[in-house]
């Protein structure tokens, strides 16, 4: 079957909502790695990291705040295919809006209960909710990493049924984000 053909009929997400789906993936594919990198690089640079890594991640909470109340207030296409398969769409597209909100909101409160307030791209100091507040700041650091790998499970079942679609049912599912 032409790919070509299938695009025609095929109901796509608003534009506003397919920007912000690639804006937000490309925000995200740079700023998960540059969290786990933070570990592993050399401590002259450590502090560049943390402050490159925090300042994407503190943009990514305010795309998806905007892309939540575009989402809530846009027409989108019902999922299509059998029951099981829809429940299981919705509820991945459900939890990684949910995990990429409580992702950059535990990281940015974390380093805020260690002590050091996000300085946004080294622009401005963001205002702190929190200020120093120890007995939260480990709390806080093991959602944001647990969260991480939890967020990492998500995107490989998300890319991997965008595949299957795409590659072996063959069926446009891609096209109602391109
Ligand atoms: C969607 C946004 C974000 C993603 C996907 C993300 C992802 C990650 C990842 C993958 C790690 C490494 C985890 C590990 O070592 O196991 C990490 C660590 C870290 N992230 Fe983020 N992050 C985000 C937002 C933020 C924000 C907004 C801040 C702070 C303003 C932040 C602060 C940190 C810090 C300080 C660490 C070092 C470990 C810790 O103390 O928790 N992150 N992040
Ligand atoms: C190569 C990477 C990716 C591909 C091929 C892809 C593909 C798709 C497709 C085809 C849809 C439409 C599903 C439908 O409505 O039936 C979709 C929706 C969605 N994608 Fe992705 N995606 C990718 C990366 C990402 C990433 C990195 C994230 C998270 C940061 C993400 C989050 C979402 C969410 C939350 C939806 C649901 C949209 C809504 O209903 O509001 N995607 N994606």
């Amino acid at each position: 079957m032409e790919i070509a053909e299938v695009r025609g009929d095929v109901a796509r997400h608003s534009p506003a909502l397919r920007l912000l789906h690639w804006l937000v993936a490309a925000l995200v594919f740079v700023t998960w790695p540059l969290g786990l990198m933070i570990g592993f690089v050399k401590d002259d640079v450590k502090l560049d990291f943390y402050l490159v890594h925090e300042s994407f991640g503190f943009l990514i909470l305010w795309v998806m705040l905007v892309r939540l109340g575009v989402r809530l207030t846009a027409d989108s296409p019902a999922i299509q295919g059998p029951a099981i398969e829809r429940a299981a769409a919705s509820s991945v597209h459900g939890l990684l809006y949910l995990f990429l909100v409580l992702m950059p909101v535990t990281g940015f409160l974390a380093t805020n209960a260690h002590g050091f307030p996000l300085k946004w791209f080294g622009l401005f100091t963001v205002w702190s909710p929190l200020g120093k507040a120890p007995d939260l700041a480990w709390a806080l650091s093991a959602i944001h990493e647990w969260s991480a790998w939890i967020l990492l499970a998500l995107f490989a079942l998300h890319i991997g049924a965008a595949l299957f679609h795409h590659l072996v049912r063959r069926d446009g599912t891609l096209y109602r984000i391109l």
